[in-house]
């Protein structure tokens, strides 16, 4: 199915079908002007003197704007200031509708930004620290965000579901000492102790010098006297403004930690230069994005959604965003579309997974509001089914409105396949094409290129300005990684289709990631965290397809001997992992299995494991046992009957 653009839509667009195609001639006869004109989308305190130095191949080196000087607070807001001061930044709707939203200027939150990073700097935040952000969704998490641009620190946002241990890890990879949090946070009316969780992350990682707390529910917290600062208490101990630090092109800008197929979670860095050129350009371009509308994109700051389309990419734009403190289930089913016609929200950008679990409610919650307001829908996070496409299509778009179907990672750091809502047609399910510029390639799993239809591995043949740059402290990590499969290529670890008409489908993840309501979870992870309960003595980490999550964790249990396995300790271990690495981790099955299959080498058979985990009641045992094909490389056939058998999910 090809679904058009509604041509008014397409007349007044950035870019529509001609435009489109003139500039994608233009950049494949001169790619460097194109990388030059985003370049200049941004404010410089010094030019760049060359525009891409890059190499795929080992040693591995990525820049952008070489030599070029500039501030990432600057170009988000000072630089708006002598125009649109008084223009709303920021709306923000509270948890409770019954709380009146708030609207910050650029004016107001300039102010506020100032503030903060004046009490870093007087408490000894210097350029290159490392600072910590633990946060609930409230204006404040934006200023954090922005105070530390503005001083030069590199920012480390945890997001806020995150466990204590998970924040300690994090803090000790990064080797940060300050740490900006609140005394709690809201989400549908339960409150969120986020203070708490970082003293216990305290307790763990002990190096933390600062604490800066931001005042929000007033909740009753924990406090050591030295190292915790109250924020509205510091704010009246400086005063004055305070110059944005001049930042290299190649200075970090930001960690944001990710889930990979081995080992701990790693240290994305993304620098100033080319992160910033890259969102900016992507914000407009895809989003279409014209003053006076306004942005919504229900991402938390904690992922990196929240820090290219919430922060950097609206503001830098001096688009008015909206930061939603709350669930989409809270007070009712309507509250997305409620919050859209209370706001005149235009475009709306929001994951697969919320749109499923909306859908599952039926139309009316969405019927009995108007918006009227709407004019472009956007979808991130894993690939979207056709019927929830359709359904937000439909219902909820009135079958008026485009859909930006957006692929990216955190790696990425901005959009890199995507339609461009005037100028592309729309397959539902399907993210189109690369955007401008970015050259994606389809490899066969020996690493040889598929022209044409087909399928295979994801990868990219050259860079693009929001390339991470490496993985913090471990470059080779970094090379190993992305660039060591198919060598000369960033991989990208997604699976894809292209179909006759050259529209790629992300088919999903090729490596033992597991893609959770459209967040990233290592299996690895996972099993180190079971493995490390005393009842447990091997665990095994797979995906099963779950309705609303899109996948969920099935986890096969190796209990140590002596232990009963019962009802209790499944619990048990659900809590346990939920405690050590955060909510999103916790699995939704759990089978406790006599041992896992094993070839003769000792190397976990997933394939199998998937395949029983895949499986519901509608499979035999016996059909499922003919599906997995040859088991008699294991160690031990009989496990498998044993673990089909017992399968939890029928
Ligand atoms: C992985 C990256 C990018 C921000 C959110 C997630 C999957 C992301 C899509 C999409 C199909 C998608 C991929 C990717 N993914 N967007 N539109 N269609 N799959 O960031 O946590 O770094 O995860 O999310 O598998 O590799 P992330």
């Amino acid at each position: 199915m090809i679904v058009q653009p509604p041509k008014t839509f397409s007349d007044n667009a950035h870019y529509n079908p001609e435009s489109l195609s003139a500039l994608r001639k233009n950049i494949s006869d001169n790619p460097d002007s194109f990388w030059e004109e985003i370049g200049r989308r941004l404010d410089w305190i010094k030019p760049w003197t060359n525009t891409k130095e890059v190499s795929f191949k080992k040693p591995v080196s990525i820049k952008w704007y070489l030599d070029g000087k500039l501030n990432a607070c600057h170009n988000a807001l000072d630089r708006h200031l002598p125009k649109h001061a008084d223009r709303t930044a920021i709306i923000w709707e509270q948890d409770d509708p019954k709380n009146d939203p708030v609207k910050i200027t650029y004016g107001e939150l300039h102010r506020q930004v100032v503030q903060m990073a004046l009490v870093m700097k007087k408490r000894g935040v210097k350029k290159g620290d490392r600072v910590t952000i633990y946060m609930p969704m409230i204006p404040a998490a934006a200023v954090a965000i922005l105070a530390c641009a503005r001083v030069g620190a590199v920012h480390s946002v945890v997001f806020g579901g995150f466990a204590a241990q998970s924040i300690a890890a994090r803090m000790e990879d990064g080797e940060s000492d300050f740490v900006i949090t609140a005394d709690e946070g809201l989400r549908g009316g339960k409150k969120i102790p986020l203070k708490q969780t970082v003293d216990e992350a305290l307790n763990i990682f002990k190096n933390a010098r600062h604490v800066l707390v931001v005042k929000h529910t007033g909740g009753k917290i924990n406090w050591q006297e030295g190292r915790d600062l109250w924020l509205h208490e510091e704010v009246k101990t400086v005063s004055g403004d305070l110059p944005c630090e001049p930042m290299d092109s190649e200075d970090p800008l930001f960690l944001l930690y990710t889930s990979g197929s081995t080992g701990k979670p790693k240290g994305v860095l993304h620098t100033t230069g080319g992160f910033l050129a890259w969102v900016n350009y992507t914000f407009e371009k895809v989003f279409d994005y014209k003053q006076n509308d306004v942005f919504w994109c229900t991402a938390d700051v904690g992922w990196v959604t929240g820090h290219s389309y919430l922060v950097y990419g609206p503001l830098s734009n001096a688009a008015t965003t909206v930061l939603f403190e709350g669930v989409p289930s809270y007070p009712s089913n309507s509250r997305f579309w409620e919050v859209i016609d209370r706001h005149k929200v235009s475009i709306f950008y929001t994951a697969p997974t919320a749109l499923r679990a909306l859908m599952k409610e039926g139309d009316a919650p969405v019927k009995k509001t108007s918006r009227k307001s709407l004019r472009l829908l956007g979808s991130v996070g894993e690939p979207i089914n056709p019927e929830a496409w359709n359904w937000y299509y439909e219902t909820v778009g009135d079958s008026r409105c485009p859909i930006v179907d957006t692929w990216w990672q955190t790696e990425t750091g901005g959009i890199l396949i995507s339609s461009l809502p005037g100028a592309i047609a729309m397959k539902p399910g399907s993210a189109t094409f690369p955007l401008p510029g970015i050259k994606t390639v389809l490899l066969t799993v020996e690493g040889k290129v598929i022209e044409g239809p087909g399928e295979g591995v994801l990868a990219i043949a050259d860079s693009w300005p929001g390339q991470m740059r490496t993985v913090f402290k471990d470059h080779k990590r970094f090379e190993e990684t992305y660039f060591s499969t198919y060598p000369g290529y960033y991989f990208t670890g997604d699976g894809c289709r292209r179909d006759e008409d050259g529209y790629l489908w992300i088919t999903g993840r090729v490596d033992d990631v597991i893609n959770i309501s459209g967040h990233r979870i290592g299996t690895a992870e996972v099993e180190s965290s079971f493995v490390a309960n005393p009842n447990v003595a091997e665990a095994a980490v797979v995906a099963a397809p779950h309705d609303i999550k899109g996948s969920a964790l099935y986890v096969y249990v190796t209990l140590k001997s002596g232990i009963t396995p019962t009802p209790a300790l499944k619990e048990e271990l659900k809590q346990w992992v939920r405690k050590d690495i955060g909510a999103i981790a916790t699995p939704d099955w759990i089978q406790f299995a006599p041992a896992v299959p094993k070839t003769r080498s000792g190397k976990i058979m997933r394939r199998i494991l998937r395949k029983i985990a895949e499986s519901d009641g509608s499979v035999t045992p016996s059909e499922l046992l003919k599906t997995l094909g040859d088991t008699s490389t294991l160690a031990d056939p009989s496990v498998v009957e044993d673990l089909i058998a017992n399968r939890v999910r029928v």
